[in-house]
């Protein structure tokens, strides 16, 4: 076990789930209950909630739950151990520290140690003669110094070993290095990963270098060589410049694809400007966004590419509770070229400019058809009207309606009619898959996450029973006879049973906060189960659970033992025949 049970048991005391929320969500009471607006995705109607007797949160909008520690790990983005070190310094507590954590710790502070070593090298051979060909570079670029030392810019000298021999001085090892990814092997010798290349480091945003990215200084491949994962970088889950975004006063972020263009619009004014690192955007960004921001604006670049990504990105925003405006470059390719070619006034009528994502798509659909072809023009209503459909506000729906009308040269009325006829098809096709679900309530009890799935769904609600009522009251453990973790149907319930009984076993309080070694869903799961659990426990109820279980589990013994005893018989017959 990581951390003695005893001390998180006295961490989850010193630190109730109230507070420990508190401290992001603004709160209200309803009964038993506190509600507030989820933090981990965007929402108007508080639908996040608390229990205090129980010790958890739930949201009912996104399905994330748990105790404190998990709240800390997934608010601050924190590993278990880093989220018990943090509760435990807020209640004062020393940590008994795990030799496995606090070596893996030790190994996080000494990559992120390195990382920042090696960025202060790079940078500093900017002005040296060995780099003297990365700030010219640069300077052509229409970098000044000051925003070289703010984004820690540096140049990756043309060596097989410049990087390896000035950390091996510092007192870092070749191991570390590999760790870091900073180099590169042959046959046990490491050399330089990145080579006369423009270096940016990548910061995450508590300030951390995290990785590199290093670009050529001419047209040879790849443009970008980036750091690949390590144990301190997760390309999907940062974003580039984020951590000076995060404190932007403009209220919006703006989102583009290129290093460069992120560098330009804070150099230009913009200090809200961000970058994904190498990938499409991720989820994991999308959340990450949505921290610090309820609006965002896309600016991709005009080619074919840029656009795909912009329609990838739209819903992922959306999704995240972020509001989407899109900016459509003109008259240059990327929001790095336009500012140097034009200056940040203009960039700032093309920022107001930008339209609302349904403008942006509306424009899209204009763009695929040749509107003066009649089955074409045909073609182009009905795509828009499927899109205008989908808009919540009618007053929405009235304007974008005019425009299409006005465009495609048809009366408002007929507009609207066709998209009437979408929003009836829409509806019916949804209450027909409505019905269906109805009719198939096992489909309904199966879990939020899709990576956790009942075999048994019978057994399984008797095991969420189980479960919920013992976590509310323990002296329940007492009572359940012949049922171990084994009759259970579901793995992770059986598992979180286990765990239950090895603490009640201890003498310990059993409660969901405490639960180890569960993954994020996991423990959301587990907190929807208990929050679901109301109103008084009988212990009748509970033995009818245990007995079901019970049941259950003797049932798929059988039949297993039934289908060995078949295929046996079968065996036999077979051989009977030869
Ligand atoms: P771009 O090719 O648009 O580069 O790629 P850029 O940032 O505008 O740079 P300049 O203006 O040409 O100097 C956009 C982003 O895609 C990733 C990088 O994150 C880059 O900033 N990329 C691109 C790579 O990771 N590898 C590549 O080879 C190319
Ligand atoms: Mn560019």
């Amino acid at each position: 076990m990581a951390f003695p049970p005893a001390f998180i048991d006295e961490l989850v005391q010193r630190n109730p789930i109230e507070d420990v929320v508190g401290q992001y969500v603004s709160l209200k009471r309803s009964g038993a209950n506190l509600f507030g607006l989820c933090p981990f995705h965007g929402e108007k109607t508080a639908s996040f909630s608390v229990n205090p007797d129980k010790g958890i949160y739930y949201c009912f909008g996104c399905h994330k739950g748990g105790g404190p520690v998990n709240f800390m790990m997934e608010i601050e983005g924190l590993s278990y151990p880093d989220a018990v070190r943090s509760l435990a310094k807020r209640a004062g507590m020393e940590v008994p520290e795990d030799e496995k954590y606090q070596s893996r710790y030790r190994q996080q502070e000494r990559l992120w140690a390195l990382n920042k070593e090696a960025a202060r090298f790079f940078n500093a051979q900017l002005y040296t003669e060995a780099g003297a060909q990365g700030l010219a570079y640069a300077q052509k670029r229409g970098m000044p110094k000051s925003i070289l030392t703010k984004f820690g810019i540096g140049f990756a000298p043309d060596s097989w070993s410049a990087l390896t021999d000035a950390m091996r001085k510092k007192g870092y090892s070749d191991q570390e290095l590999r760790d870091a990814n900073l180099v590169s092997d042959k046959n046990g010798h490491i050399y330089d990963r990145f080579r006369n290349r423009l270096m940016f480091p990548i910061i995450d945003v508590r300030g951390n270098v995290i990785g590199f990215g290093g670009r050529v200084m001419d047209d040879s491949t790849p443009k970008y060589l980036n750091s690949t994962d390590t144990l301190v970088f997760n390309k999907r889950k940062n974003l580039f410049a984020m951590n000076y975004a995060k404190k932007t006063k403009m209220g919006y972020i703006i989102l583009v694809e290129g290093y460069m263009d992120a560098i330009a619009l804070h150099q230009y004014g913009f200090d809200c400007a961000v970058a994904s690192l190498g990938t499409s955007l991720t989820e994991d960004q999308a959340t990450l966004l949505s921290k610090y921001t309820d609006q965002v604006v896309l600016i991709y670049d005009g080619d074919e590419a840029g656009q795909n990504a912009t329609r990838r990105a739209i819903p992922m925003l959306e999704r995240a509770g972020l509001q989407v405006k899109v900016l459509k470059m003109r008259d240059a390719k990327d929001p790095d070229e336009y500012l140097k070619k034009f200056g940040a006034d203009k960039f700032k009528v093309l920022l107001e400019q930008s339209s609302n994502r349904v403008e942006y798509q509306l424009g899209a659909i204009a763009k695929k058809y040749d509107i003066s072809q009649d089955d074409q023009r045909v073609k182009y209503i009905q795509e828009c009207a499927e899109l205008i459909s989908t808009l919540p506000s009618p007053v929405q729906r009235e304007v974008y309606s005019g425009r299409v009308a006005e465009r495609a040269k048809i009366s408002l009325d007929a507009m609207k009619l066709e998209v009437n006829k979408c929003f009836k098809r829409r509806m019916a096709r949804e209450r027909r898959q409505q019905e269906k679900q109805e009719l198939s309530p096992a489909k309904n009890l199966q879990p939020k996450s899709r990576s956790i799935r009942y075999d048994n769904i019978a057994s399984a609600m008797a095991e969420e029973t189980v479960i919920a009522m013992a976590m509310r009251e323990n002296a329940l453990l007492d009572r359940i006879g012949m049922l171990t973790p084994q009759s259970f149907s579901s793995p992770l319930l059986g598992k979180v049973f286990g765990q239950m009984l090895s603490r009640h076993s201890q003498g310990l309080e059993v409660s969901p906060a405490v639960l180890e070694e569960l993954e994020g869903d996991e423990m959301s799961h587990i907190a929807y189960v208990c929050q679901r659990q109301q109103g008084p426990i009988s212990e009748q109820a509970f033995a009818d659970c245990v007995r079901k279980v019970l049941d259950e589990h003797a049932k798929r013994s059988v039949t297993s033992a039934d289908a060995l005893m078949a295929l046996r018989n079968k065996m036999k017959e077979s051989k009977g025949i030869k």
